[in-house]
């Protein structure tokens, strides 16, 4: 099954997504997280992408599609897997459905309004070594600025600044009404509120999944 997570920035894409992964043991291909890595490694891939990215701007489709096509080819996307933060327009979606046909998809839009967005990302910060996302606010690490797990400095996404979060919520907004109404026509789109804990947004992801795995068997 491909699960497909949608939301604005913000959402508890990535949150949830990892959730997701835990629970139905589905890899989650995050093109956020894949981009960031080759921008921190100053990949060619890294170097192209690194001022989109700053600006709040996609990535050109094409470079994020080649993402996506390669690792979906991985023996461990075989059962199925996650989409965090792909597909973002009409164009990745076409892109998407050619690279894998799959009969059995599944779209949720966690929807969040704008001041919990802006609430959330400017409190977000990540581990440096390990990537855990945590919130200065919600979810904050045990010790000040440092990972729980790693020990590892936490730092702020250069794209979690109000200027930069305020464009991200205009080109989210742009996109989202085609990607619904396509996912809406295949029949597979569900919206959930993605307000209140994470633990409750959880709860409403797995309801959704639960019932589509069940009626499969
Ligand atoms: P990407 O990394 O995908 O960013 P995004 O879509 O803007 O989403 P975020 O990662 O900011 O938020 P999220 O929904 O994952 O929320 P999270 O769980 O972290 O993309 C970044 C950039 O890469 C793009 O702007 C673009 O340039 C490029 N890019 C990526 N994909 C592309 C594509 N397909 N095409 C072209 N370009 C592409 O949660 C946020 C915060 O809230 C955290 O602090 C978390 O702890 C907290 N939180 C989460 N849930 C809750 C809750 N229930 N209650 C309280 N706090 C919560
Ligand atoms: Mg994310």
């Amino acid at each position: 099954m491909r699960i497909i997570l949608l939301g604005p920035p913000g959402s508890g894409k990535g949150t949830q997504g990892e959730m997701i992964e835990r629970k139905f043991n589905l890899p989650r291909i995050a093109t956020g997280d894949i981009l960031r890595e080759a921008v921190k490694l100053k990949t060619p891939l890294g170097l192209a992408a690194e001022a989109q990215i700053k600006a709040g701007h996609l990535v050109s489709d094409e470079i994020v599609a080649s993402l996506v096509a390669e690792r979906i080819k991985q023996s461990d996307c075989l059962q199925g897997y996650i989409l965090d933060g792909f597909p973002r327009n009409l164009n990745q979606i076409k892109l998407l459905e050619k690279m894998d046909n799959c009969q059995e998809e599944i779209a949720i839009e966690i929807y969040v309004p704008e001041e919990t967005v802006i609430k959330r990302l400017v409190n977000r910060r990540i581990c440096s070594s390990c990537g855990t996302v945590y919130n200065i606010i919600t979810s904050p690490p045990q010790r000040f600025e440092f990972c729980d797990f790693c020990g590892g400095q936490l730092i702020q996404r250069e794209d979690d600044n109000a200027e930069v979060i305020r464009e991200r919520l205009r080109i989210y907004e742009t996109e989202i009404k085609d990607i619904r109404e396509h996912y809406c026509r295949k029949g597979v789109f569900y919206k959930i509120n993605g307000e209140g804990s994470v633990d409750e947004v959880f709860k409403r992801i797995e309801i959704i999944l639960e019932s589509k795995i069940k009626k499969k068997v």
